[in-house]
């Protein structure tokens, strides 16, 4: 399965991606989480310390996956020499890459970055991971740029607070997503409280988002983020998240 998180920023990309990543981990699934953002923090979250994750080596820009590295830059890697050389392992037992990061003022868009995801996403990656996910910077740029980031993902996970410009851009995200040809959008609402599973279910009915289920808002969640810490373990409404995303992409392919 290869999944993409996107959303609007500070939705929580980063948390439910990481949170997904370790409970597909826990079920005994080698899992490779791809940080794509260009300030990337997802090591963090998957239980290394700030100075690791700050040395996490990047993917360089000019690497293309597979046979559409030919004459280029880039060479010939092979889906295999890319985990290896650039996969690093976490606690969480998630394995980890980091595919973009901006590190100098003026060094240049960041769209080679994107297409090496693209490459890698594109080879079959079944003896590398069962699981790739690829946490995205917010925004919708990563499904227009260069042919789509994420068009080789199976699924695509939109995070969403309980806000209604966050489930408009879920419904925009699937228009994208439907005309790169990724078959499975989902609605993922997250920091809920009181009323909102209600408040997600109503507007997802409205804009004809498919909604895979809700997260609570949960002060753990932010309090780990405050210490610079990985959560404890993964709260039980993740894994009820991985069953239905289990089942519903079993019940489509
Ligand atoms: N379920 C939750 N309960 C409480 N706080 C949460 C929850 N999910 C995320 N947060 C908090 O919201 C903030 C943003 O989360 P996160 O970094 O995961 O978002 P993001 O969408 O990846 O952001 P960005 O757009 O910057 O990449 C963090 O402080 C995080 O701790
Ligand atoms: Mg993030």
């Amino acid at each position: 399965m290869k999944l993409g998180v996107v959303g609007k920023g500070g939705v929580g990309k980063t948390t439910v991606s990481a949170l997904l990543a370790r409970a597909f981990a826990a079920r005994g699934r080698r899992v490779l989480a791809i940080d794509t953002d260009s300030n990337p923090n997802l090591g963090v979250s998957l239980g290394l310390d700030q100075q690791r994750t700050d040395t996490v080596p990047v993917l360089p820009r000019s690497l293309i996956v597979g046979s559409g590295g030919s004459g280029n830059s880039g060479g010939t890697a092979t889906a295999a020499d890319v985990v290896r050389d650039y996969g690093v392992a976490t606690p969480s037992g998630v394995t980890l890459m980091s595919a973009i990061k901006v590190t100098d003022a003026g060094a240049g868009c960041t769209c080679a970055g994107h297409a090496s995801v693209r490459s890698l996403l594109g080879e079959v990656m079944a003896e590398q991971a069962a699981v790739t996910l690829v946490d995205m910077e917010a925004g919708l740029e990563h499904l227009s740029r260069s042919g789509g980031t994420l068009a080789y993902a199976d699924v695509l996970l939109v995070v969403m607070e309980p806000s209604r410009k966050s489930v408009i851009t879920a419904a925009r995200t699937q228009a994208l997503a439907a005309e790169l040809g990724i078959p499975l959008v989902f609605g993922v609402g997250n920091k809920a409280r009181q009323d909102d599973e209600e408040f997600f279910s109503a507007l997802c009915g409205e804009f004809d988002v498919p909604l895979l289920g809700v997260l609570p808002y949960d002060d753990t969640v932010s309090a780990a983020d405050r210490a610079g810490v990985a959560l404890g373990g993964v709260p039980r409404a993740v894994d009820a998240l991985v069953d239905a995303l289990e089942a519903r992409s079993a019940v489509a392919s």
